[in-house]
């Protein structure tokens, strides 16, 4: 069997799973928005946060949600996913994060790594902390720029060598995402990046969400796409641990070649999410409109919530979408990506059909 029969027979049982998870939904990652709050402001933050804005639930509350699913859940496939905001702002964070740990969650976070000095690495250390992702987004001008914090770059870059100094942590990861203007420093950003302990780097688009469409002249063009995934083919040859991140259906030619995994967007049937208001969701990404919000932590048992609603989720998003239905491509796509669906328009933003296949 040839490579592209290979992949089509992958990508035809993943449809399958597909429908059985629709049935059968399969929690992975489990997200808490601990804050929007955030003490840098990026031009293209998906979620607009911003310096003084508010923090989630408070920790008791989030603890029980915690009990719920150790109690109904399958906990031990669950991954909590922390992020923000600055996750660190949180007042609590460390109490939360403990008590997760304690009573046998695996823990991760999402950070801008500003605030990471070396006691903050302990107490990351000491709370458990399993993987960690920092984001950095250019050399150090643009990232500083697009960041909106002067010494951004220079701090987060202390807080990546304050963890890897911790020697405690199961995987550092760099997030970095790629716009029209930052793409030119994808050659020199790894020439830094390799040459730290770091164990991977996820390179990943800018989405058209929250503030980024504000800025639409900053979105990828067909011609950055294509050298965004011909760069990262061209490292992962090399041996190097780069990755895509989960977004969209890449065609036959790239499936499987950018990233460790086919795609899935598993909002609703892999994933859920705890915004800071306390709604029920299934992913941060996603637009946050009120027919996508499945129950509230304040009123509603999470477990309950994820084992009986989510039908929102549990259905292809083609179906919103006549362009998708009609697409041979539909099959393995499904329509894309929940989170760059424009659902006023019942359209998908992202769609990577004639310019990588
Ligand atoms: C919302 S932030 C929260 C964690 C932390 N404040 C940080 O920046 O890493 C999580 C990740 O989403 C990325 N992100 C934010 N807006 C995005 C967008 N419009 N497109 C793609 N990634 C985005 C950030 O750059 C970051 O890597
Ligand atoms: S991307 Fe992260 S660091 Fe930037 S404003 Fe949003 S939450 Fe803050
Ligand atoms: S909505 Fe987007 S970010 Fe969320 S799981 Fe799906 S592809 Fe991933
Ligand atoms: S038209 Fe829809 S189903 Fe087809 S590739 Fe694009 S997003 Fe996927």
């Amino acid at each position: 069997m040839d490579i592209y029969e290979a992949k089509k027979a992958y990508l035809d049982n993943k449809d399958k799973m597909r429908s059985e998870l629709y049935e059968k939904p399969d929690l992975i990652y489990l997200f808490f928005e601990l804050t929007r709050s955030c003490n840098e402001k990026c031009f293209h933050c998906g979620s607009s946060c911003a310096p003084g804005l508010g923090h989630g639930p408070d920790v008791e509350e989030f603890k029980a949600v915690l009990r719920d699913v150790k109690e109904n859940l399958d906990y031990k496939r669950i991954q909590l996913c922390i992020t923000g905001g600055e996750p660190l702002l949180y007042p609590g964070f460390a109490e939360l994060l403990g008590y997760a740990n304690d009573i046998g969650f695996r823990w991760g976070m999402t950070t801008n790594a500003t605030l990471i000095t070396k006691d903050v690495a302990q107490m990351l250390e000491d709370t458990g902390m399993g993987t960690v992702s920092v984001s950095i987004d250019g050399l150090r001008d643009t990232h500083d720029r697009q960041r909106g914090l002067k010494g951004g770059y220079d701090k987060a870059m202390r807080g990546i060598q304050n963890l890897i100094d911790q020697k405690a942590f199961r995987h550092i990861q760099v997030t970095t995402v790629i716009n029209h203007q930052n793409i030119g420093e994808l050659d020199e950003l790894y020439q830094i990046l390799d040459q730290m302990d770091i164990d991977s780097w996820r390179v990943i688009g800018i989405e058209p969400m929250g503030r980024a469409l504000d800025y639409p002249e900053m979105l990828l063009t067909p011609d950055d796409q294509r050298r965004l995934f011909s760069f990262i083919r061209e490292k992962r040859e090399n041996q190097i641990p780069v990755n895509y991140g989960c977004s969209h259906f890449l065609g036959l030619e790239y499936e499987r070649e950018v990233r460790d995994w086919f795609f899935y967007c598993g909002a609703g049937t892999h994933t859920a999410a705890i915004r800071i208001n306390g709604d029920i969701t299934a992913c941060l990404d996603i637009e946050d409109r009120p027919e996508f919000v499945q129950g509230n932590i304040r009123t509603d048992k999470f477990s309950d919530v994820w084992l009986n609603k989510f039908q929102v989720y549990r259905k292809r998003l083609s179906s919103l979408c006549t362009e998708c239905q009609e697409c041979e491509y539909e099959k393995w796509c499904a329509g894309g990506s929940r989170h760059s669906f424009d659902y006023d328009n019942c359209k998908q933003r992202v769609c990577f059909k004639d310019i990588l296949f």
